[in-house]
């Protein structure tokens, strides 16, 4: 069967939404962490981060639904991204490069300074989307991540 969903998997970059996510669009974030990560944020991960002073996430929203998001928290002028994800059938169009220009637009606007990360070394994609915004790796926290274990590379973006 084909679903409107996946009928309209071209997004049309003009009508992408991108703003602070709501309650209504955890379900559809849960989605997404659960085929992105293999320890995915459960729906009371993010109704922690709603609840939040310092935490946000970004969504954007093509379709009516989420199709990409990154979540982080902010404290004084630091940054530090959580998780950042396309959902598969919308990758490679340019979603995670406009949430990461939503992120830094976002972030000026509340006087971030530093952005910091770490992500998994074998993460080719996202390091080099990464590295496409400015980012640089400043280290290595050897067996960072689990299932499976691996080494994190640690990366800081850094404002004048
Ligand atoms: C990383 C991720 C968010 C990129 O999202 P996306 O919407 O496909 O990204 P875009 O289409 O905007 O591409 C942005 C840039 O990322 C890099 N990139 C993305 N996918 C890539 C791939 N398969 N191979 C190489 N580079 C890739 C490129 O530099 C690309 O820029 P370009 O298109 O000008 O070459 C997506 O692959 C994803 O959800 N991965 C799984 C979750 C994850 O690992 N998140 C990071 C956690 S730290």
């Amino acid at each position: 069967m084909t679903t409107a969903y996946q009928a309209n998997s071209v997004i049309d970059m003009d009508s992408l939404i991108i703003s602070p996510f709501e309650r209504d669009d955890i379900k559809d974030l849960v989605e997404i962490e659960g085929e992105a990560f293999s320890i995915p944020f459960k729906e009371k991960d993010f109704l922690d981060i709603y609840d939040s002073e310092i935490s946000n996430v970004l969504v954007a929203k093509a379709f009516g639904k989420v199709v990409g998001y990154v979540s982080f928290t902010v404290i004084i002028d630091e940054c530090q991204i959580i998780n950042f994800a396309t959902k598969n059938e919308f990758k490679r169009q340019g979603v995670g490069k406009r949430v990461m220009e939503a992120l830094l637009a976002h972030g000026k606007k509340h006087g971030v300074k530093k952005y910091f990360l770490e992500v998994r070394e074998s993460n080719y994609s996202a390091i080099a989307l990464y590295e496409k915004y400015g980012f640089v790796p400043v280290g290595i926290s050897k067996g960072h991540f689990s299932a499976p274990r691996e080494n994190a590379v640690l990366m800081n973006l850094e404002l004048e």
